[in-house]
């Protein structure tokens, strides 16, 4: 594995041209999609920005171009109009150059319209020459024109009395209300996890700390919380964060989650009273940095994008020199205590062709490289092999006993593993007996839905040539649909 040095790492780019090469040689790799975002080059990690603003969605990604490595990041901007199809729009938000408040990178925030233009909120990350950490939260501002103009001054810097760890800014403005807030995650001295509110009655000016979010009973869940929001899905809050460096059961010696809370959130008293317990947003072994899209003008849901992978490990493409991709788009609403994550309904789009079931001699199904797998599944257990060999050997297998009703993902069956201390199977107790799962695969990843959005297992994936069959037991109806390729790979910088 390439070690990089600090002057690689953080290398400002200068010239597209310097990428080229790069983004010649990776897309060859066998790896590549075609119907999830993934880096035009280097590592993709948080979705940013994400919103409806002048009839199309947006969405930008951290990006860092050099490889996969965690380095100087930009926001690269993408663009849909039905949240299928993307293109690439190139680099947005640029880090400075020189000694600026977002000397070392754009770090991740969120967007939000008003009038023609689009308000960009993000963290700039600071390092003194002695490489001590600010962060600040900063503004720029995108025209028609799709360029964005920095405001030159943050909105406000770290708060003293938090860590310097104080980080990607939400921008929420309520229904009814004048006033603006950001929520920011943050630390707290004694390392807790925690999150700060700021609130203004300008984009722009008077930006104040209203104080820090009161959650009771979370108050020790993990030092310190990343990307966080709250949103308002069919009349109740969900508090979305990642907490870090936190063991929780059954998942291995991960330490970076994903996970929400319902609830009620007074923005007069800063409290977020807790409806039940923190649930960890999915199932899988790579999802982090969700982010709910702004202005989608409908009370009863939500619409979510991840990142499909994780702080702090490796993925076998990182030897090609590139990392990550998005998950893709979920609507988020509230069944009882839950939040219920369907993939989007547009996404049938993607249908190409319904393949016909032969089984081969082994009674396996040849899987495709892009395609959505769905059964309805009715009465007793059911076994699920996918990317097993011709004879129905090895693959990561879905497994759901009926007794107990837990359904469980194990990848431990692949050629190529990896993160192997994150854990190599996760499992879900269902509510009800297992109906239904619709998987879509793409290459280097899969995204189990389970009965109709009740669980999601998202996780990536690195079949060999042979790993390229399916095999089921149990009492299923199966359809098969190969996938059309949705997300042209333009080399935009
Ligand atoms: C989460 C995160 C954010 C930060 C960004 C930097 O993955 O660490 O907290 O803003 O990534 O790329």
């Amino acid at each position: 594995m390439k070690e990089w040095t600090r002057e690689e790492r953080y290398r400002y780019l200068k010239d597209p041209q310097e990428l080229q090469e790069l983004y010649a040689r990776i897309t060859k790799s066998e790896f590549r999609q075609t119907f999830h975002n993934q880096p035009v080059t280097g590592l993709l990690n948080d979705p940013n920005g994400f919103v409806w603003y002048d009839n199309s969605w947006h969405l930008f990604y951290q990006w860092c171009p050099w490889g996969a490595v965690h380095g100087l990041k930009y926001w690269y901007h993408i663009v849909s109009k039905d949240l299928v199809s993307w293109k690439n729009l190139g680099v947005c938000l640029l880090p400075d150059q020189g000694d600026g408040y977002d000397n070392k990178g754009a770090y991740s925030g969120s967007a939000l319209p008003i009038d023609d233009k689009l308000y960009l909120y993000y963290t700039g990350n600071h390092r003194d020459t002695d490489w001590t950490r600010h962060a600040y939260t900063c503004l720029a501002r995108l025209g028609t024109d799709g360029w964005p103009e920095k405001y030159p001054l943050p909105l406000f810097g770290s708060h003293p009395s938090y860590t310097e760890h104080q980080r990607d800014p939400k921008i929420i403005k309520l229904p009814g209300k004048e006033r603006y807030y950001i929520i920011l995650g943050a630390q707290t001295m004694d390392k807790r996890g925690c999150i700060l509110v700021y609130s203004s009655m300008d984009l722009q000016h008077g930006w104040e700390l209203a104080g820090e979010l009161k959650v009771p009973g979370f108050e020790e869940l993990g030092d310190m919380w990343e990307c966080p929001s709250i949103e308002h899905i069919g009349g109740k809050d969900v508090l979305l964060f990642c907490p870090q460096h936190v063991r929780l059961t059954g998942r291995g010696e991960s330490r970076n989650h994903n996970g929400y809370i319902i609830g009620d959130m007074d923005w007069d008293t800063l409290i977020f009273t807790p409806e039940g317990q923190f649930h960890v947003l999915d199932f899988g072994f790579d999802s982090y940095a969700a982010a709910c899209a702004n202005n989608i003008q409908d009370a009863d849901k939500a619409i979510l994008i991840a990142w499909m992978g994780l702080p702090d490990v490796f993925y076998p493409t990182d030897d090609e020199e590139w990392s990550g991709c998005l998950t893709l788009p979920r609507e988020l609403t509230i069944r009882g205590r839950r939040l219920i994550q369907r993939p989007l309904p547009e996404l049938k789009k993607l249908r190409e062709e319904e393949l016909p079931l032969e089984k081969n001699a082994s009674g396996c199904y040849p899987l495709p490289k892009a395609v959505e797998v769905e059964l309805d599944c009715r009465k007793g257990d059911v076994r699920l092999k996918l990317f097993t060999k011709e004879d129905g050997s090895g693959g990561m297998a879905v497994q759901y006993q009926d007794d107990t009703k837990v359904i469980s993902v194990d990848r431990s069956g692949m050629h190529t593993r990896f993160n192997i201390s994150e854990g190599e199977s996760r499992e879900r107790i269902l509510e009800h007996d297992l109906v239904h799962l619709r998987i879509y695969i793409d290459h280097s990843s899969i995204e189990i839905f389970v009965n109709d959005g009740d669980a999601v297992f998202t996780s990536r994936v690195f079949p060999t040539g042979q790993e390229r069959y399916l095999h089921i037991e149990g009492d299923v109806f199966l359809h098969m649909w190969t996938l059309k390729p949705a997300v042209r790979e333009h080399f935009l910088v």
